[in-house]
C-alpha cells in the first residue's frame, strides 16, 4: 500500500502501483500453470493466493515433498548430492511404490516452493505437428506481458526461444542482454556466439535444439534478474518445457540452475552430474558470458558437455 493510501495495491520493493490487469494475468499463469501440473483444485484462500508475485516472505512451514531428484549416473562415477538440494524422500516400505501426486509437490509462488516446480513427470504431451503452434500461443502472450513493469517500460521486445520443436536437448539462460533485446532472440550476443560455437563443438546445430532464458525481457543494466521477476516469468518457461519434453536440459550459469533445481548450491557444486526435472535430465554448467571472463572454465563445461553427448549416445 502507498502511504497515501489511494493505491490499492503495491509492488514492495519497487514502490509502484500494481496493476491489476498485472494481478489478473498472473493469476491467470499461474492457474495454466497448476492445472498442466494436475492440481485441480485450490485452498480457499491465502494472502500468497489472492496476489501472487507480491508475497516474497520464505513460507512458514518447510516443504516436504522433493524438489530434485539427484540421478544416479549409469557410469561408476560416484554419485554426489550437492548439500542442500532435497533428495527424493524415502517411501516407507509398505508403500514403496508410492509416487508423491501433484498436490503433495510444492508450488511456485504459493508456498516458497520452487520457480519451476517439479511435478511426477511432464504432462501427456503435445503432438509434434501442433507444437509450433502452441508456442507462439504462448509467445504471444510474453509479447503483451507486462507483469513486471520496469521490464516492459525498458525492454525493446521480450526474447521468448527458438530453436527445434521436437529438442533432444535445451539450453536454458539467464535473461536477454542488450543484443537479445535488439533482435528478440537468445544468445545471439558475445556469449551466445560462443554458446553456438559450443552447440557446434558437440555435432549439434542451434536448429537441432531449443534455445530458451528463464526471464524474458533484458533486465535494465545487465542487472541480475530479481526474484518477483523469475517468479512472475517461470510460468511460461514451465509451459514451453512442458511442450517441448525434452530429454536434457542445459541450465547455463547460476540463475537458470538455481531457478530450475530450487538450490542455493553454486555452479561449481552443481556442475559434473545429472538432476531430474519432471521427465528431463538436467545439467548445470557455468554460463558463456562467464567463459569469455574465465576461459580457464571452458574446459570444465567441455566435460559437461561431453556428458551429454555420452547419455545422447553420441560419443
Ligand atoms: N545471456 C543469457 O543468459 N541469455 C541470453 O539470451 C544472452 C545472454
Amino acid at each position: 500500500m502507498s502511504d497515501s493510501g489511494k493505491d490499492s495495491l503495491s509492488d514492495q520493493r519497487t514502490g509502484r502501483p500494481f496493476v491489476p490487469d498485472n494481478v489478473a494475468r498472473a493469476i491467470h499463469q499461474r492457474l495454466v500453470s497448476l492445472k498442466s501440473a494436475g492440481i485441480a483444485e485450490l485452498p480457499k484462500s491465502t494472502d500468497e493466493l489472492k496476489f501472487p508475485g507480491l508475497v516474497l516472505e520464505k513460507p512458514k512451514t518447510q516443504n516436504t515433498a522433493p524438489s530434485i531428484v539427484a540421478e544416479r549416473p549409469a557410469s561408476k562415477t560416484k554419485y554426489v548430492s550437492p548439500p542442500n538440494v532435497q533428495k527424493a524422500a524415502r517411501p516407507a516400505k509398505k508403500n514403496a511404490t508410492r509416487q508423491p501426486t501433484p498436490s503433495e509437490i510444492p508450488v511456485a509462488g504459493y508456498a516458497g516452493g520452487a520457480l519451476f516446480p517439479p511435478a511426477e513427470n511432464y504432462g501427456p504431451g503435445v503432438p509434434v505437428e501442433e507444437r509450433a503452434t502452441q508456442l507462439e500461443v504462448i509467445q504471444q502472450e510474453v509479447a503483451g506481458c507486462t507483469a513486471c513493469p520496469e521490464l516492459a517500460a525498458t525492454r525493446k521486445q521480450t526474447v521468448f526461444g527458438v530453436g527445434a520443436v521436437h529438442p533432444r536437448l535445451v539450453f536454458l539462460g539467464e535473461a536477454p542482454g542488450a543484443d537479445e533485446d535488439r533482435q528478440g532472440e537468445p544468445f545471439v550476443g558475445a556469449a551466445g556466439q560462443l554458446l553456438t560455437k559450443i552447440i557446434e563443438a558437440m555435432k549439434l546445430s542451434r536448429e537441432e535444439v531449443y534455445i530458451l532464458n528463464t526471464l524474458k525481457c533484458r533486465p535494465p543494466g545487465n542487472r541480475n534478474p530479481l526474484e518477483l521477476e523469475l517468479r512472475n516469468c517461470c510460468d511460461f518457461s514451465i509451459r514451453q518445457l512442458e511442450i517441448l519434453q525434452p530429454e536434457f536440459i542445459c541450465c547455463l550459469g547460476s540463475i537458470a540452475a538455481k531457478t530450475l533445481l530450487n538450490t542455493k548450491q553454486s555452479i561449481g557444486r552443481l556442475r559434473g552430474q545429472f538432476y531430474k526435472w519432471r521427465g528431463s535430465r538436467v545439467l548445470a554448467t557455468y554460463h558463456p558470458a562467464y567463459l569469455l571472463r574465465s576461459p580457464d572454465a571452458k574446459k570444465h563445461v567441455w566435460n559437461d558437455m561431453k556428458l551429454i553427448m555420452a547419455e545422447m549416445g553420441m560419443e
